[in-house]
């Protein structure tokens, strides 16, 4: 991108805008109260000291962190009416990941058909939706990807005890995706803020299932592959934090808390949210809150509630707007966009059928190539078969073709 000022030609400085958004959730609604047929537990107190009513859970065994994510990520450039092809990254963030690799994001890749797209997960456990953002931003910025999708996608319900009062009641499944565009057009993301403080990594984690600790019949026996963790030293933790990073994203960004629209803050604990937009000064009507729905989603929570917001008409275009989490790590991050409102693009009415038939064919394209390096493996054992060689070509010339 480039343009002439005095008379000389320019690099254009390159945004990224949000111009796709969507929301996956499983069918199941879990309320308080059945929890409290499970847990010693009640409607009262979860209400009162979180601000939870209810949460999705992914009973089906099918729906996975990446079928939401991809229903998800779907729904995003659905929205941008992005074709898949222009697709350049996808990062997954989530707290829940299918494997320890592959990387939930390749599967959404792969789900998606997004053919020419890197694909790789983040860690960084409810701040990672922001961190995303953030690489997003840069990775745009710097002229690297053009469309970028980031994903924040979580099954908690798979790794939550449900014996365990102090958690299970907090959290929830769903997904959230939005596409970040290069636009010359100020606004977009404007600045962002990433912080860690390792030392408070036992604070909320899960202790095994990692290199440190695999998986071993008494790391199962003693539950260590469940989220644990100290509720109130993260309440703490929270209530610092939250307030600081949208007061030093909005600096980077020349804003002023007065200048703050709408913040969206991870839906953790409607307690925590109050209290840290309280330290702020900022208005009620100011602070997105749905995590009476959803529970806590971890790095779902923020697109989610975005997507609410959009719906609720909460955001108007040139809206300044504050994205901020916390979460394990521990970590935080902030993200301060300028909001440009949704680029109308009319979809042609065709456009759904052709997307339709894409994502049937992305289907199809990943059987394919599983059974293409079966065969390859079979025939492959007998060396020097002039066959197997000739198959293999065909294969590659086919698989390179699929990718144009
Ligand atoms: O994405 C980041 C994820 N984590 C968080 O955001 C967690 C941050 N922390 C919190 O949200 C809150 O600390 C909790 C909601 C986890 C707990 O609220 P709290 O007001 O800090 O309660 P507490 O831990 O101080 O516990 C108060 C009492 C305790 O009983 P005793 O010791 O006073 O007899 C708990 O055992 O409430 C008890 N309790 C419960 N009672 C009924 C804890 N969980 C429950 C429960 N139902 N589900």
């Amino acid at each position: 991108m480039v343009g002439k000022h005095n008379g000389q030609f320019q690099p254009l400085q390159r945004y990224a805008h949000i111009t796709g958004w969507g929301k996956a959730l499983p069918d199941r609604v879990v309320t308080n109260d059945e929890l409290a047929q499970i847990v010693d537990t009640s409607d009262e107190w979860i209400r009162t000291r979180t601000g939870i009513h209810q949460r999705y859970v992914a009973i089906d065994a099918n729906e996975t962190t990446a079928t939401l994510g991809a229903r998800a990520a779907r729904a995003a450039l659905e929205k941008a009416d992005l074709p898949i092809g222009k697709l350049d990254l996808i990062i997954c963030a989530t707290s829940s990941p299918e494997h320890l690799f592959p990387s939930t994001a390749s599967l959404i890749q792969d789900a998606l058909g997004a053919t020419r797209a890197g694909a790789f997960d983040l860690s960084a456990a409810c701040s990672g939706f922001v961190y995303g953002l953030a690489l997003a931003r840069g990775m745009i910025a710097s002229g690297q990807a053009d469309n970028v999708l980031v994903v924040g996608a979580e099954t908690l319900s798979r790794i939550v005890d449900w014996s365990d009062r102090n958690t299970c009641v907090l959290f929830g499944d769903g997904a959230g995706a939005v596409l970040l565009q290069a636009s010359a057009t100020p606004g977009g993301v404007l600045s962002t803020v990433l912080g860690s403080d390792g030392s408070g990594g036992d604070l909320l984690a899960v202790p095994a299932g990692g290199s440190k600790q695999p998986a071993t019949l008494e790391t199962v026996a003693a539950g260590q592959h469940f989220i644990k963790m100290d509720g109130r030293a993260v309440f703490r933790f929270a209530t610092r934090v939250m307030a600081d990073a949208t007061r030093e994203v909005l600096g980077k960004a020349g804003l002023e808390v007065g200048d703050v629209d709408l913040v969206i803050p991870h839906q953790a604990n409607e307690r925590i949210i109050r209290l840290s937009m309280k330290q702020l000064g900022l208005p009620e009507e100011k602070v997105f809150i749905n995590l009476q729905y959803y529970g806590n989603t971890s790095t779902a929570s923020i697109p989610i509630a975005l997507c609410d917001a959009i719906e609720q008409e909460r955001l108007q275009p040139n809206d300044n707007m504050v994205m901020v989490g916390f979460g394990a790590g521990l970590t935080w991050a902030a993200s301060a966009i300028k909001w440009v409102g949704p680029v109308s693009r009319e979809a042609p009415l065709w456009r759904a059928g052709q997307r339709t038939a894409t994502y049937g064919l992305a289907q199809m394209r990943s059987r394919l190539l599983r059974l293409s390096r079966k065969m390859e493996g079979t025939l492959m054992t007998e060396e020097g078969d002039a066959l197997s060689e000739a198959l293999s070509k065909r294969i590659e010339r086919w698989r390179r073709s699929s990718k144009e």
